[in-house]
């Protein structure tokens, strides 16, 4: 998730004003940043590696001439942060500056086609190939709007694009496929970005672009095309009453529920990953002696949800262990045969980084999962894949769980399929419910947003709650508790379900509510009838099913349903929504702020 500005003026000089949109933007990344403009016949640029604060003192960003430019505050998705990878990317001739947010899938072939035929590239970013490719249509003669419109299909994958040329130095092209983009229209300027604070002190006049549309900015006003039968769109602007920190938030009152949101477009994210590292990190896993899922807090509810999926999948035993732990837990096991999966949102977190360098010292291999291109662990795994979920603010960890739990089922399918454990058929089954999780989260949110303010309601001042379930939704439990107790700070335990009868069923008196997750899996027989020995008790009991799953329905006091028949894999990620959504709505019927839980910390890089 990166921030893109562009700014067209009758008069003004534009680099202050994108430097501080880009400010405004910086809630989307701020790995690197760069402005370019057009002034007297050429481009001119300044970009490189740090916040914009950093960069603007080194560089003084302001003194850019020209009435048009584009900017980027980055959120690396492919190339380390340093400043050939920072944006705007040029053609070869230094003619066109595009600036992009998104992910394009099919940047390799296109770049080693573009450079077959001459291209030099100069950075490791997927966005180059956009302005190599516009500059090939240029030569063939058309002009910037077309020669943009020729490139932009035959890119896969998701962009919000902004193009400047010097050989149109009157106008911005900009275009969206999937990446958010919206116009603001001022007096005497008119702006694109990937998001309404950018420009929200400037004007309150917006458009929002639909996907598939590419729009000709010109000083004095906008022109909106189909990318796909090039028919104009006429769109009215609107009026945004927001203020500049509800628009940061897209209008959501706190980060946290806007990232429960975001899930869907996260999930479908990381269906766009690069194949070739899933395929080697599966190669890595399939050839382990023994791998240990390694991690802290909601993520290890990922590596716990992953054990169930490389052995249910792949046949293949893995240990998921707390990084905290992981030392005097399993550390003389550790050896040149041992693999490590570190998964860590932030890649930062120090109980996990110390486990990684450990196991290291010990010559094992290091693999890593992170949402952060160039955090520590991505400098010290030998293979790493970037979730691609964009920065998360929240202190609690939502929209990184979920991508993560589809990108370790991606990894169990991968090395399913290497290891010939699992008939195609079950695979296809499995890839195709992969494909449909965004609609399915989507659906999830939609279906249980109001039912969750309803039961916040009903259930915020219960003093203690619990959480049970079996198989993997051991896995959802432990972080539908971890989130409820982190923001609400009700104390709450999770335990397989099996395990309550063994010491935690004693706690269990009239009232006391118990979250049960019961996905349609072969647990459910068993599910019931933990639930019937809570009910005996006087448990009230919450349960989270499968939609139409009336028997439990019955059962419970009240319930959330999850649509999709998923596969038992893939049921936590969407499982776990209803208690995200939950967890949300009670820390706010209690007047807490969800997105800072007191004592706690984004990025724990403390021991
Ligand atoms: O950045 P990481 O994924 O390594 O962070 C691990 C934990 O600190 C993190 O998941 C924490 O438990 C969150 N507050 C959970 O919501």
């Amino acid at each position: 998730m990166c921030g893109i500005f562009g700014c067209i003026s009758k008069d003004v000089k534009v680099a202050p004003v994108i430097r501080a949109a880009l400010k405004r933007l910086e809630y989307r990344g701020y790995d690197s940043v760069g402005v370019a403009t057009l002034h007297e016949g050429g481009i001119h640029i300044k970009k490189d590696q740090g916040k914009i604060d950093e960069v603007h003192r080194l560089y003084n960003l302001d003194d850019l001439p020209g009435n048009v430019g584009i900017g980027h505050t980055r959120w690396a998705t492919h190339g380390a942060p340093y400043q050939a990878n920072a944006h705007p990317h040029i053609d070869c001739l230094g003619e066109i500056a595009v600036v992009h947010n998104g992910i394009i899938e099919n940047f390799s072939e296109l770049k080693a086609e573009l450079e077959s035929s001459g291209h030099k590239f100069r950075s490791k970013t997927d966005t180059e190939v956009i302005p190599h490719l516009i500059e090939d249509n240029l030569k063939k003669g058309l002009g910037l709007v077309e020669a943009t419109l020729e490139a932009l299909k035959r890119l896969r994958g998701s962009y919000a694009i902004a193009v400047i040329s010097s050989r149109e130095p009157d106008k911005i092209v900009c275009a969206r496929m999937e990446s958010p983009l919206v116009l603001g229209l001022g007096e005497n300027a008119v702006y694109c970005a990937s998001d309404i604070p950018a420009f929200l002190p400037l004007t309150n006049r917006a458009v929002v672009i639909e996907n598939g549309e590419l729009v000709i900015l010109r000083a004095d006003g906008y022109e909106i095309r189909s990318i796909e039968d090039w028919k104009q769109i006429i769109r009215e602007p609107e009026i945004i009453e927001w203020t500049a920190e509800m628009a940061e938030k897209q209008g959501y009152p706190h980060f946290m529920l806007k990232e429960i949101h975001e899930q869907p477009r996260c999930l479908t994210n990381t269906l766009r990953l690069q194949d070739q590292y899933l395929d080697l990190m599966a190669t890595f896993l399939d050839r382990a002696g023994e791998v240990f899922l390694v991690a802290a807090g909601t993520s290890y509810h990922a590596c716990l949800a992953a054990s169930y999926m490389f052995s249910e999948l792949a046949y293949l035993a893995t240990h998921p262990v707390i990084a905290s732990e992981f030392i005097e837990q399993e550390g003389m096991a550790v050896n040149i045969n041992s693999t490590i999966l570190a998964v860590s949102q932030s890649g930062e977190t120090a109980d996990t980084l110390s486990a990684v360098d450990y196991a290291r010292n010990r010559a094992a291999t290091i693999l890593g999962l992170t949402n952060v291109v160039g955090s520590t662990l991505t400098r010290i795994s030998r293979v790493y894949i970037i979730q691609q979920s964009g920065p998360e603010i929240g202190v609690a960890a939502t929209k990184t769980f979920t991508s993560q739990l589809s990108v370790l089922a991606q990894l169990a399918l991968r090395v399913a399929k290497i290891r010939g454990k699992v008939g195609h058929k079950q695979i296809e089954e499995i890839e195709e419910k992969i494909r449909r999780i965004p609609e399915i989260v989507e659906e999830t949110i939609r279906e249980n947003e109001d039912r969750a303010k309803k039961i916040a309601r009903k259930y915020k001042d219960k003093p203690v709650f619990f959480f049970l379930g079996r198989g993997i939704s051991t896995a959802t439990a432990m972080e539908g508790r971890l989130k409820l107790m982190e923001i609400t700070y009700i104390p709450s335990i999770a335990y397989p379900a099996g395990e309550s009868k063994h010491g935690p069923i004693s706690l269990i008196e009239p009232g006391f509510p118990v979250v049960f997750v019961c996905p349609m899996d072969e647990t459910r027989k068993m599910i019931i009838g933990n639930i019937m020995e809570m009910k005996a008790r006087g448990a009230m009991i919450l349960s989270v099913i499968e939609k139409g799953d009336e028997e439990i329905k019955k059962l419970s006091d009240d319930y959330f349903e999850v649509p999709g028949n998923l596969p038992k894999v893939l049921t936590p990620i969407a499982f776990v929504v209803p208690l995200q959504l939950m967890a949300y709505y009670i820390a706010v019927e209690k007047g807490l702020n969800p997105d800072k839980p007191r004592n706690l910390a984004k990025s724990v890089t403390v021991k």
